[in-house]
Parts: structure tokens; sequence; C-alpha cells
């Protein structure tokens, strides 16, 4: 093979350099330097621009004939939904996530499970004997022979077995491990993850092969990796979730063959990852007694309506300035909530620690959740328990107005299916939705002062 060529480049400028630079010489910025393959080495690199440019011309939508593009199923409904239908030939999907949250275990599963395409699974973290361990861990006694394990981090070896093996599916753990002999950094760098991504998606359009690449972050996403991929590849999962908790939401962030909006919950047990088909069961705790400061929030995830329990605790502070904290929700905006309560419904908040609890570890996004927060806030302030029956579903503006939220009909239907007597919503939301064949009692409610005599008096 001859000689591969790299240059250094400024991160900063773009100033170019034939060896690194501690400190730009144009733009004065410091460590900006990344190295970059120029010339890869490719001997007949310039027979193929000439055959392409014969081939190829511009043509019209209709001279172009609709392809429809083969998808192989990776036997979880969720993940398959996620993924836009499964897994399409030739894509590239980069699935990131922090350490131990369960990236490995998710698409070793899912390899296993996949009957009659032959997987190869590349590992540079773990042994063979600690994949052996885990698929055990996983089926006791499954061992098919479509599965395939090789634990190597050079990417140039790996394409020479997957040459001669020729998998319907290519699995990389992690992209963080791996290293090109075209470049002489170390494997993590920027500029070996950037190249290793770009031959990885080489490979899997030219095979037409789908390869999944694993893909570290940390909490504050500082760690060089996944974030400069996103362009690279097909599609961004992100796999997310508390480590305290089982469960598992993956994440769509890019997809070019489908919707964004998806998103699968999984549970993590002992013997791997289970689906959870019916995430408002899991998330709302069955009691018989009644506690206050819970109310039940009716958000939509993805394109799914799920019900979900808002714990809040209201106690007067201790020290000087009050406490607030909050899990699975910004902190910046339950201070914004408080703060409109205090205003609107004359609550001294102000001397009160408040801390806020989404079941379940799960991070919700959608403002729908506010009322429901708002309601558990109220609830705990006075402790005066809402009925367990009842939920919430509705954004709250500044001046303490609530704002209608999108799909009410799917969440009306959800929380009705689910047995809920009574939902507090957004007047606004009520045009247009048929009630008559509903169980579920709408209120609707145009300021968050009336909330308070709705629930409590
Ligand atoms: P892993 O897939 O190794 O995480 P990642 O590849 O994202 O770093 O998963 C690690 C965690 O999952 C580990 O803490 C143990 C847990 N786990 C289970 O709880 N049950 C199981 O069946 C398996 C295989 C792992
Ligand atoms: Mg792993």
């Amino acid at each position: 093979m001859a000689k591969s060529k790299s240059l250094f480049f400024c991160k900063n400028c773009g100033y170019q350099s034939s060896q690194w630079l501690g400190r730009c010489p144009s733009c004065g910025e410091w460590n900006s330097f990344v190295e970059e393959v120029v010339d890869r080495g490719d001997t007949d690199k310039g027979k193929s621009t000439v055959r392409r440019s014969s081939e190829n011309f511009p043509r019209k939508l209709s001279e172009i004939s609709l392809v429809q593009v083969p998808r192989i199923s990776t036997r979880f409904r969720e993940f398959d939904n996620v993924l836009g239908g499964g897994i399409v030939a030739g894509s590239i999907i980069l699935l990131g996530g922090e350490p131990g949250i369960g990236k490995s275990t998710l698409l070793l599963q899912m390899a296993l499970q996949i009957p009659d395409k032959t997987i190869l699974y590349i590992s540079g973290e773990e042994s063979e004997s600690q994949l052996k361990m885990r698929a055990e861990r996983l089926f006791p006694g499954h061992q098919p022979d479509n599965f395939l394990i090789l634990t190597e981090t050079c990417t140039q070896q790996i394409f020479e077995h997957a040459k001669a093996i020729q998998p319907d599916l290519l699995i990389i753990d992690s992209i963080q491990t791996l290293q090109s002999q075209l470049l002489d950094s170390a494997a993590g760098s920027i500029s070996q993850i950037r190249e290793c991504a770009a031959e990885f998606q080489h490979y899997a359009k030219t095979t037409a092969t789908p390869v999944f690449l694993i893909g570290h972050i940390t909490k504050d996403g500082t760690l060089a990796g996944p974030k400069i991929l996103e362009h690279i590849v097909d599609t961004v999962l992100q796999f997310e979730g508390d480590q305290h908790y089982g469960y598992r939401i993956v994440r769509c962030i890019k997809n070019r063959f489908g919707s964004t909006s998806e998103l699968g919950i999984f549970e993590m047990q002992g013997t791997g990852l289970r689906e959870v088909l019916n995430p408002s069961e899991l998330l709302v705790s069955d009691r018989d007694e009644q506690f206050s400061g819970s109310a039940i929030a009716v958000v939509m995830e993805g394109t799914r309506a799920m019900t979900i329990e808002i714990q809040a605790l209201v106690s007067s502070a201790v020290y000087g300035t009050p406490q607030r904290s909050a899990t699975g929700y910004d902190i910046r905006r339950l201070n914004m909530l408080l703060a409109v309560l205090e205003k609107r419904c004359r609550f001294k908040l102000g001397a009160k620690d408040v801390f806020l609890n989404l079941a379940g570890g799960i991070h919700v996004d959608d403002p729908a959740v506010n009322l429901a927060i708002v309601a558990s806030i109220l609830s705990s302030a006075t402790d005066l328990p809402i009925d367990s029956k009842t939920c919430f579903a509705g954004e709250m503006g500044l001046n303490g107005e609530i704002r209608p939220v999108a799909r009410i009909e799917q969440r009306i239907a959800e929380a009705d299916k689910l047995g809920f007597t009574r939902m507090f919503l957004s007047k606004y939301n009520l045009k247009g939705v048929k009630c008559d064949q509903l169980k579920i009692k709408l209120i609707p409610i145009t300021k968050i002062e009336e909330i308070y005599k709705d629930l409590f008096e």
C-alpha cells in the first residue's frame, strides 16, 4: 500500500501545518491542532473519478426509481420503532451514551436475537471470554453460529476480516478504542475517531452493510467523540437513563431513514434488557393510601402518550437561602414555575425548600408536565392530597395562564384507557375534542388560580 499523507489543521482558523503545534501561529489559539489524512495512498483513486464522471449525470425526479430499502428487524419492537422500522442496509448508526448505561448489552442482545444473518461484533473493550460470559447471562446456552466475535482495534485488520466474512451487520464496540494505521495519534483522539468513522462510512456505503458504532460520552459531553461524528453518520441514537433506576431510553437525535420523535423504553434486569411496551403502568405507583405532594402528568415521549408521577416536597427552609432541587426536570424551569406561583397564587414559597422528583429517573422536556408540577407543589405546600384518579396536561405561562398543549386527544385517550376519572387541561385545548364517548371528565382551566379551588375546595 502506498504511504498515506497526513497534515495538521488548526480547529479554530484552519491553519495548516506539517507538524503538530502547541499554539497556532495564525490565530494564537492554544492546543487547537488535529491531525487529518489528506491522501490515503489509494493507487486507483484517479481511475474511479474518471469512471464516475461518465456514469453520473443530473436526473429528473421522475427518472429515479423508488427502491424500498430492505430493513433488518432487531427483534425489539421498541428499537425497531426508534430506527424507523429496522436497520437499513448500508446505513451507519451511532449509539452514544455514558459508560455503563448498557450500550454493549443492548447491541449484544440484539445480535444474539437476529437469526439467519451473519453478524460480526468487534470488541475493543472486552475480551472474548468476557463477552461469552455476558452472552451466557443474556441467553443461557444459546450459541448461534451466525454470530462472530473479533477482538481487534486496528481498522485495517477489521476490514480485512470483514472482507473475508462478509457480514450482514457489523457492530463496533467502541469507536473510541479503534485506531487507523493512517494516523499516528492515539486511539480516542479526535483525529482518530473522525478517521475511523470515515473509514467505516466508506465500508458501509460500498458494501451495503449496516454498521453500528458505539460511542461514549460523559455527563458534560466533554470527551472527544460522538459529537463530532453526528454529521458523518446516518442515524444518531442516544442511550440514556439513570444508573440507579432500571429504566433506559433510546432516543433518536438524527435519522436519515425515519422520524426523530420516536423513542424506545427498556428496563435493565439481571438477564439483560427488557422492552417496556406500556410505560404508564411502571411510572405511576399503585397505592391505596394518598399522600400530599404527588400528581400525575400525561406527557408525550416521541409519538407516544404516557403518564408519569410527579412528587414534590415543600418544607420550611432551615437555612437562610432556600434549597431547590429537581430530578428529571430542569431546575431553572422549576424556579420559573415557583416564581409564577408566588406572584399569582400568593404562595410564600420564597422561604421554602422545594424538592421535585419525576418517577423512574426519566427526564421530561414536554412543557405539558408544568401543570402537574404546579399541582404537586400546591398539594405539598397545603398538605392536601390530590385524588389518585386525577391527571394533568397543560403548560403554564409566565402570567399564570394555562396554555394548550400538542396532541391533546392522544393524551386524553391514554388517560381514559388507564382509568383516570378527571383530567385538568387548558380551556383552549377543548376545542374540537370529541368527549361524548369518554368516561373521563375533562376539567378546563384558564388560569393557575382556578386550579386550587377545583382541587382542594
Ligand atoms: P454495559 O452494556 O457494559 O454498558 P456500556 O457498554 O454502555 O458501558 O452495561 C453495564 C451495566 O449493565 C452493568 O453495570 C451491569 C448491567 N447489567 C445488568 O444489570 N444486567 C445484565 O444482564 C447485564 C448484561 C448488564
Ligand atoms: Mg461497553
